[in-house]
């Protein structure tokens, strides 16, 4: 195409794509100089992406979070993926680049690069946000990944309790370069993975004492768990949001771009200002949905009977209104709530009931299609020289 009748470079495009990261290189691929052209065509959003090495292994990841993120813009139906490959001298330039965004990252958060991170979070509190958090991730830990739990309900922290950890987060001595010593989470084995565990709860002596973070800004403690905690290796990183929307999504959006939203909400069908307000939430953060969970279905009782407490629906109406996959309902069921009580999600063992059938689903999707681990494979091997990425301190 000539460059008379090229269409213009769309900026809202652009700018979501900041949120794709090449978790390699460690930054996001347009400051990388990746983004060769990202334009819309009627409601087809085009964008071409030049990758180091045309058989780059992470490619399905990034064309992936292309698409998610560019589908969900408004106007956008289909996204069309283009690729190129970098010449040397660009290569060059990107590795520069991500040299240079290394050294000038101040204050790089501990999460590394590769790490999937997921906001579970809701249009309206109680819906069970914090209870799908830790089904979820004993579920993602009992197939073997290392998943950090990062509880954002800075004041209403319930992950402590619902995972029966009653640990107190402590700070390593200080490594070389460093001036005071990393918080290191509270980690529990579970299956053949692991669970790191950072909350306020476990700063904080009694759950009672929580009013004592009153004065701490939401946003402040949400930065602090990502620049201060030595998060080390992880796979999956899943952030309990608080109830409503603000401080906390954007200061998440802001550090942890590549932060992807699933969105829990009940069957009640009357969700219509939630879906609005899901909708501005996640637009205003740019954080894309990748789908939406309904929890609190219709309970079976031993002899067959479906009673739908809160109704049928609400999820299937959601997803729908959102544009994204619903990816399944977790019936209300008594053993979720007696096992967020005593510690002991009901995922990730033998005889878990229902509810944790359907949480086993919806991880097999998240592991499968949804948000699959990312494989590093060996991008950079290829290219001229190391580069010092201080996002992923690995142990
Ligand atoms: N599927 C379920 N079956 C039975 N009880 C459930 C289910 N899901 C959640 N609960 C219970 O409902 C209550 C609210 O759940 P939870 O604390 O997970 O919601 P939340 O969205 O995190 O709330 P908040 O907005 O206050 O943070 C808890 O007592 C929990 O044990
Ligand atoms: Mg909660």
């Amino acid at each position: 195409m000539s460059t008379t009748d090229a269409p213009p470079i769309d900026e809202a495009m652009i700018a979501i794509l900041r949120g794709v990261m090449d978790p390699e290189l460690g930054d996001n691929i347009v400051d990388l100089g990746m983004v060769r052209n990202a334009y819309r065509e009627g409601t087809t959003g085009h964008v071409t992406v030049a990758l180091t090495t045309a058989g780059c292994p992470l490619r399905a990841t990034i064309k992936r979070d292309c698409e998610s993120r560019v589908g969900g813009l408004p106007g956008i139906e289909r996204v069309r993926l283009h690729w190129d490959e970098l010449n040397a001298a660009e290569k060059a330039r990107v590795m520069e680049r991500a040299r240079q965004s290394a050294r000038d990252r101040a204050t790089p958060t501990q999460v590394p690069a590769n790490a999937r991170v997921l906001a579970v979070a809701s249009g309206k509190g109680g819906v069970g946000k914090s209870s799908v958090t830790v089904n979820l991730a004993a579920a993602l830990a009992t197939r073997g990944f290392v998943v950090g739990v990062m509880d954002a309900d800075i004041w209403g922290f319930s992950i402590p309790r619902m995972l029966g950890m009653e640990g107190r987060l402590e700070a390593r001595p200080p490594a070389e370069g460093e001036e005071r010593g990393k918080i290191v989470p509270d980690s529990q084995p579970v299956g053949n993975g692991l669970l790191k565990v950072v909350s306020t709860g476990l700063l904080v002596e009694t759950e009672e004492t929580a009013l004592m973070w009153r004065g701490l800004m939401l946003a402040k403690a949400v930065e602090q768990f990502l620049h201060d905690v030595d998060w080390g290796e992880l796979d999956y990183l899943l952030i309990d949001m608080p109830p409503g929307t603000g401080d906390v999504q954007m200061a998440l959006a802001r550090l942890l771009p590549q932060a992807e939203m699933l969105v829990v909400t009940t069957p009640a069908l009357s969700a219509q200002k939630v879906a609005v307000r899901v909708a501005d939430m996640a637009r205003r953060s740019h954080m894309p949905i990748v789908g939406v969970v309904e929890n609190m279905g219709a309970f079976v009782s031993p002899d067959g009977q479906r009673w739908a407490f809160f109704g049928e629906g609400g999820g299937e109406r959601l997803a729908g209104d959102l544009g994204v996959p619903l990816l399944d309902s977790i019936p209300l069921e008594p053993a979720v709530s007696a096992g967020g009580d005593s510690g002991e999600p009901v995922t990730g063992k033998a005889g878990g009931g229902a509810a944790a059938e359907v949480f086993e689903r919806i991880t097999e999707r998240l592991v499968t299609e949804i948000c699959p681990p990312v494989d590093m494979g060996t991008c950079t091997a290829r290219m001229d020289g190391p580069i010092p990425i201080t996002l992923s301190p690995r142990r």
